[in-house]
């Protein structure tokens, strides 16, 4: 598998927004994605591949606190190790820079994505009940996970 890494720009809005869309039943814009690819707070990362971007996550750092705004890999691609490449490389940039902690939330349905961050060392904060309803008949809650970059 040959791709290369690179931090994403609001010229890969397109490829990430085309992509999101094949992971959430509530994409991102297009719009949405180059906003948040401009803005300074923002940390993003993308494997790409042939020039497309096959895989992408996005923090959003604040004030010492880093939010896992989102993470998707094509699904043709997945269970390859690329989101947690992705995740281990922003954590270690994260980390470098005197960020904190990183928190995310994941819908309690998505045993992937819940695996994955419980493998890298997230661990349950709490739960928002039925935060998550786009394209689901019956609401499924959010878990709150954190992971502490300190000590
Ligand atoms: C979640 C997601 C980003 C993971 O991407 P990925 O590149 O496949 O992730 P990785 O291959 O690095 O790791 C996935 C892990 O989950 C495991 N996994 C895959 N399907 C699983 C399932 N149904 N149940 C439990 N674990 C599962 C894989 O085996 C792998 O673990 P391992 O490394 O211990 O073998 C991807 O599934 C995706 O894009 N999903 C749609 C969007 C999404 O849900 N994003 C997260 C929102 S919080």
């Amino acid at each position: 598998m040959t791709y290369t890494t690179r931090a994403l720009t609001p010229a890969d809005a397109p490829a990430a927004a085309a992509l999101h869309a094949l992971g959430f039943a509530d994409p991102w814009s297009e719009a949405s994605f180059a906003a948040q690819f401009a803005d300074p707070a923002a940390l993003t990362l993308g494997h790409l591949e042939d020039g497309a971007v096959i895989a992408f996550a996005l923090f959003r750092d604040i004030a010492g606190e880093a939010d896992l705004l989102t993470v998707a890999t094509h699904p043709a691609r997945r269970s390859q190790g690329l989101a947690r490449a992705l995740l281990i490389a922003l954590t270690q940039t994260l980390a470098a820079r005197g960020t904190a902690r990183l928190t995310l939330d994941v819908a309690e349905d998505n045993a992937a994505a819940r695996h994955l961050y419980a493998s890298l060392g997230f661990t349950e904060d709490g739960r928002r009940k039925g935060y998550y309803t786009a394209g689901r008949a019956v609401p499924v809650d959010a878990v709150l996970m954190s992971k502490s970059l300190q000590g």
